[in-house]
């Protein structure tokens, strides 16, 4: 499963202690397992063997340069949504031409850099944008190539913030005008109509969804395929990973007892349940993995302060908080939380907190917890996809820094902030 596991007492991500990495970096800190991110990547890839595909990272999941050269040596294209994921993904030594640019809001500037750097595909979020992709393109001499988002209208059953397919989210275009939107851009001279994509949310953890969203959309691709000779049909992202129990020995067990809609997903089950509809089209098909790949890649270090009794609650405090894994404030994210030490005395009740001046500043709420203890290490686990990424220095705390473990070595993938960096592009 992932590669976090206790060794003689200790927390370890694969053979490195992580109360060493903290006595050496400091906290809080963020840690990732190369083994993890390899065999996610893999177990992805292998799963649509036999099928003409291609697996493209979401850069947005986790987007540091370490863990982007990693996958780019594993050979994976990149799902990029801005001109600085697509700097990121080229500092890292990414194939452009394995690089398909989302998002709904390109700037002229990114759209540009982007067309001169070869990317694969941009992926339009309207036909709005396509017009203008077409003259971007056209000043530049360029032919642009396009895939059109389309918006099947079909219900994720997510966190609402994260849910992406019905018809009410700003994504895609509506399935009843998609057609409309390739015959009008058939006309546009620098455009070339290169595929379909679609991306219903993210934290799906049942294949049913994604099952009936592929349905209703594969016979729509097979159209576009006959009249425009388009190449590949992208089915997005959104595999759910397990955030509760992430340490238990025999997570495959554990999953198995759940009932089958909160069970997640393996890559083998939504293979097997895709392919049907995938497999007589005989167009490219693109993945784009973020979550799955990074999520249980990842753990954020971080050392309990102090312990504060109130009258209804326990608070442990602890040196991280929203500002660095939001998770929690934002979607109502679960992490686990675990003493890095193992835990001798008996679970309490707590709310484990961070320095933030907010109330919505927690990373859990009455949890039964044993062994967060002041000036003892704790680990919120699962946190490699949608934390660091997603952190701010709200409050002028300076940013955490990022550990890639492989086996026995520990490589600073990023150092941490100083005061001087927070301040350093200010005048004052
Ligand atoms: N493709 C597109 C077009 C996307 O918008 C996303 C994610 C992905 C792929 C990757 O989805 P994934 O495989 O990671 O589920 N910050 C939130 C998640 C936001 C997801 C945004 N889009 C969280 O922490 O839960």
């Amino acid at each position: 499963m992932h590669s976090f596991h206790y060794s003689k007492g200790q927390l370890c991500c694969e053979d490195v202690s992580l109360a060493d990495l903290a006595d050496e970096f400091g906290t809080p800190l963020y840690v990732y397992s190369s083994a993890t991110f390899r065999e996610r990547y893999t177990s992805l890839d292998s799963a649509f063997e036999g099928v003409d595909h291609e697996v493209a990272y979401a850069v947005k999941a986790n987007s540091n340069l370490a863990v982007l050269r990693l996958l780019a040596s594993l050979g994976s294209g990149f799902d990029i949504v801005s001109g600085g994921e697509l700097f990121r993904v080229l500092k890292a030594g990414g194939d452009p031409a394995k690089c398909t640019f989302a998002g709904v809001g390109k700037t002229r500037a990114e759209i540009e850099y982007a067309l001169k750097e070869g990317i694969y595909s941009i992926n339009v979020e309207s036909y709005e944008e396509a017009v203008f992709i077409n003259e971007v393109a056209g000043d530049l001499g360029l032919t642009a190539p396009i895939a059109f988002r389309v918006n099947p209208n079909v219900d994720a059953k997510t966190h609402k913030y994260i849910s992406t397919g019905k018809s009410e989210n700003k994504f895609g275009i509506d399935f009843d005008l998609i057609a409309e939107a390739y015959e009008r851009a058939s006309t546009l001279p620098h455009l070339k109509l290169k595929g379909l994509q679609m991306h219903i949310g993210s934290q799906l953890t049942s294949v049913v969804p994604f099952v009936e969203a592929v349905d209703k959309v594969a016979p729509l691709a097979a159209r576009l395929k006959e009249t425009y000779n388009i190449e590949f049909f992208s089915i997005g992202g959104g595999i759910g990973i397990i955030y509760e129990q992430a340490l238990a020995s025999g997570a495959e067990s554990w999953w198995s007892d759940q009932p089958e809609e909160s069970r997640p997903l393996t890559p083998t089950q939504y293979a097997a349940a895709v392919r049907p509809a995938l497999e007589p089209l005989g167009l490219k098909i693109l993945l784009e993995p973020g979550r799955f790949i990074a999520g249980n890649a990842g753990v954020l270090v971080t050392r309990c302060l102090y312990e504060k009794k109130g009258t209804t609650k326990t608070f442990k405090i602890v040196d991280s908080g929203m500002h660095q894994l939001i998770r929690p404030a934002l979607y109502q994210g679960h992490h686990e939380i675990v003493p890095v030490t193992e835990a001798t005395s008996a679970p309490e009740m707590v709310d484990v907190v961070g320095p933030i001046c907010e109330s919505g500043d927690f990373f859990c709420q009455n949890r039964e917890l044993a062994g967060i203890e002041p000036g003892g290490l704790v680990a919120l686990m699962s946190a490699g996809a949608y934390g660091m990424v997603m952190a701010s220095t709200y409050n002028s705390h300076p940013l955490p820094a990022e550990i890639l473990v492989d086996g026995d070595q520990a490589h600073l993938a990023r150092k941490r902030q100083s005061y001087q960096d927070l301040v350093e592009a200010e005048e004052g």
